[in-house]
């Protein structure tokens, strides 16, 4: 069996920043800096006409979070010497699709975007250090959201394969894993995130809407790995969820069929699609009872059926519990809240640790697909302290320990594990936050919840720690 690969992660917009040199204007551009609320608040910000109108107002100063990010695109390069310096085996980045492509529309990418990505793929490639790309984390140009109501419409579907070929055509060559979507189950259950779906006040959004976004992200997707095959791309092809490992509250049948229930739409849904190619049982009747009436065209069932992935990978942050009980206490969790588990412990984000949880994943996902399988993300999001130039983040070491060994344990119970990447390696905005003081990193940038700082580069006490577990792992194999 392979060696685990292990790595780092981030995404362009929370890292980038580089809100200059012809990137046109992209939905999470419109998000607004919003201290955090309460724990069981959570913390999805949405978007809405409202905000879009205050982000194109330039005089505005509260978009900033995205729009500076920890300035990777000023600090790229010397970024990457940080990471060959750790010994990442993996590095996952992803494409800003306005960076390249402004309002998605135009026949040639914007030069200073691909100028950008160019010297950083080439410089991971020149250390030897392989690449996990993520074409599309989130953002989309808001003028496709503004013009054609985004993935509602299929028109995005073409304007997508413009995007991922020119992508796969220029880089194809250097990139070890395509992963044409992160976490695609968002969509789901964070439709603003994952579908850019602009939400009206005070109204839900319609399920018709969220599958049928869904339905063509899949077909997307499908085109993305055809088009990869045909071109001969040496690069494995990658679907991604966010998983939850759920519990039942109580050993009741009530509450362990809404566990399955749960994990059908939540988590396996998206998954079942893009890895077996074909849309599970249970769609049909969910359908049906949310008055989801979109057509799935015969094409579109081959296409899918011919193009699945090569590996599936999932995020993992914590576990969460399932019950028909309503008013459970409740606490967040990565884009959803769930119900507190007295046995563990949470962050203070209330995001629930737990390292079993992780092998539990991994047995489920290696179990249900039969593929090899990525943990694309995984992390502690925890407040940091910068002193005299040191950060002591050894909370953040314990939970490396922890999830590391149960990976490992998996690993030799039989589950073909490729690779693993720490989520915001360098610290990064939060996704679902917008806020700098939740940070992951095992490189500490110095900047404050306003965008103020230095955002100058320091090594956490779990930089060397990580370094030298992945020495360690190198020299096992
Ligand atoms: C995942 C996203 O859902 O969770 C990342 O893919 C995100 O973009 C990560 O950053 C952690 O969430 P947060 O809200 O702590 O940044």
């Amino acid at each position: 069996m392979d060696r685990i690969l292990w790595g780092g992660a981030t995404s362009a917009s929370q890292y980038e920043g580089g809100f200059t040199d012809g990137k046109g204007m992209d939905t999470q551009d419109c998000r607004p800096y919003l201290p955090r609320t309460s724990d069981a608040t959570t913390a999805t910000r949405l978007l809405t006409k409202k905000l879009i109108e205050e982000a194109k107002d330039p005089s505005s100063d509260k978009f900033y979070p995205f729009r500076k990010g920890t300035k990777g695109y000023e600090y790229g390069l010397q970024d990457v010497d940080l990471f060959k310096e750790l010994g990442l085996d993996l590095y996952r980045l992803s494409i800003s699709w306005s960076r390249l492509y402004p309002t998605g529309e135009e026949e040639i990418p914007n030069e200073k975007g691909v100028e950008y990505y160019d010297k950083i793929i080439k410089k991971l490639h020149e250390n030897g250090i392989k690449i996990f790309l993520t074409i599309n984390h989130y953002a989309m140009p808001l003028a496709i959201v503004e013009k054609y109501r985004g993935w509602t419409n299929r028109k995005t579907i073409d304007l997508y394969m413009r995007f991922s070929k020119f992508v796969m055509a220029k880089w194809g060559d250097l990139i070890d894993f395509w992963l044409p979507f992160n976490e695609i189950n968002a969509g789901y259950f964070s439709p603003f995130n994952g579908v850019s779906l602009v939400k009206n006040e005070n109204k839900d959004y319609a399920y018709n809407d969220v599958f049928l976004s869904l339905h063509n992200q899949f077909v997307a997707n499908a085109k993305t790995v055809k088009l990869g095959r045909e071109m001969n791309l040496p690069g494995k092809f990658v679907a991604m969820v966010s998983c939850f490992c759920y519990y039942p509250l109580t050993p009741s049948p009530e509450d362990n069929l809404e566990l399955v229930k749960d994990e059908q739409i939540n988590q396996w849904y998206c998954m079942d699609i893009l890895s077996r190619g074909e849309y599970p049982y249970y769609a049909k009747p969910f359908f049906k009872k949310h008055d989801v009436t979109f057509e799935i065209s015969e094409e579109d069932r081959r296409l899918l059926k011919n193009n699945t992935v090569d590996i599936v990978s999932f995020s993992y942050y914590s576990s969460s519990i399932c019950t028909v009980q309503e008013n459970s206490s409740q606490t967040a969790g990565n884009l959803v809240v769930t119900t507190k588990n007295p046995y563990l412990k949470a962050s203070e984000w209330g995001w629930q640790i737990d390292p079993i949880g992780l092998r539990n994943t991994l047995n489920k996902v290696y179990d249900r697909y039969q593929k090899p399988v990525i943990v694309a993300e995984n992390g502690f999001g925890a407040h940091d302290k910068l002193d005299n130039g040191e950060i002591h983040d050894q909370y953040r070491i314990d939970y490396f320990k922890e999830h590391f060994d149960q990976i490992i344990k998996a690993k030799e119970e039989g589950v073909d594990v490729r690779a693993y990447m720490a989520w915001g390696i360098i610290d990064i905005v939060s996704a679902g936050s917008c806020e700098m003081d939740k940070r992951y990193g095992v490189i500490y940038v110095d900047a404050d919840n306003e965008g103020h700082g230095s955002y100058k580069r320091y090594k956490k006490d779990s930089f060397e720690w990580y370094k030298n577990f992945i020495n360690e792992q190198r020299s096992k194999n």
